[in-house]
């Protein structure tokens, strides 16, 4: 049934997409068209008797980008009654954390006492209507700190606490989602070679907590030359990567989780080594 669904919201969305193409046909957008077609139609014919292909449960996933936790404050905006009641409707999915700024954070625990926030109640972490206002105000004065930095291509070094992670987890777990954290890949040594000393204390402080969580490495490291200046090609991440499944496997909870990545875009031109290795 749900199979269906889907099937039917891509087809709707292909019409809707060709529909815009439509009127573009005399624009460089129409490949599907003669350029001075106007006007076309497509007929679907929909087969609901059997399924051809299956995707994943979770196949329509999404992100909360990291740079919601710019400033760590703001991480408790996941505590709003209104997004949760929203996330929720969107389980079975996963949930990832991670964007541009994941390959600039590090973890950096305070060690809060054993009485921290983690072990409350779903309902007992939402977030006052008051605070919620505030911290709205003052995200969108974030947002232009954060423009100005992707328009520099200038990224502050971030770091976060225990805070984060534990209101990542407590956020998708009380959603239904499954959480994948995006690690930084750009903590390298002076070897070029992915340092993972700060994602094991991370992955040992989440273990301690027992999070059920998978991983992920990097976010678009064909980018990092620009982001950052570094250049990894495809046979050193491979060897990163080769590292964190080294490391995971060492851990009871996360010998078994998802790794994810590296997710490559737009290899073009000379980042094609991306994919080399
Ligand atoms: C396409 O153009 C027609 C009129 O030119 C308009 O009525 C219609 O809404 C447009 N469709 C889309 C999807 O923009
Ligand atoms: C939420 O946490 C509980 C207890 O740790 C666990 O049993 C459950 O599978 C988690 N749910 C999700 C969606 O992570
Ligand atoms: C890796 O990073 C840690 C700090 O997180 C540092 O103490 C250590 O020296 C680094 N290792 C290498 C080989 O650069």
């Amino acid at each position: 049934m749900e199979s269906v669904q889907l099937l039917v919201l891509v087809l709707m969305w292909k019409l809707s997409s060709a529909s815009v193409l439509q009127n573009q046909t005399k624009t460089r957008f129409s490949p599907l068209l003669p350029p001075t077609q106007t006007r076309f139609s497509l007929p679907v014919l929909l087969h609901v008797s059997s399924v051809f292909r299956r995707v994943e449960r979770r196949f329509l996933s999404v992100t909360i980008d990291s740079s919601l936790a710019s400033e760590e404050k703001f991480m408790s905006l996941l505590g709003s009654p209104k997004v949760r009641t929203l996330a929720k409707a969107l389980s079975p999915a996963f949930l990832r954390f991670g964007g541009t700024r994941q390959d600039f954070m590090e973890f950096s625990p305070i060690r809060r006492d054993a009485s921290s926030s983690a072990e409350k109640s779903c309902s007992a972490r939402l977030l006052p209507s008051w605070l919620e206002q505030r911290l709205k105000k003052e995200w969108s004065r974030q947002q232009i700190l954060l423009k100005r930095e992707d328009l520099q291509r200038k990224y502050k070094r971030v770091k976060f606490t225990e805070f984060t992670v534990d209101l990542l987890h407590s956020f998708s777990n009380c959603s239904g989602l499954d959480l994948i954290f995006g690690l930084n890949a750009l903590l390298r040594t002076s070897e070029n070679i992915w340092n993972g000393s700060n994602a094991r204390s991370l992955l040992q402080y989440c273990e301690s907590r027992g999070y059920q969580m998978d991983w992920e490495l990097g976010n678009e490291p064909n980018s990092y030359e620009k982001k950052a200046g570094v250049r990894v090609d495809g046979f050193q991440l491979g060897e990163d990567f080769a590292h964190l499944r080294e490391m995971m496997s060492q851990s009871k909870l996360y010998r078994h989780a998802g790794l994810y990545g590296p997710d490559v875009g737009q290899p073009r031109n000379h980042r094609t080594d991306i994919l080399q290795g």
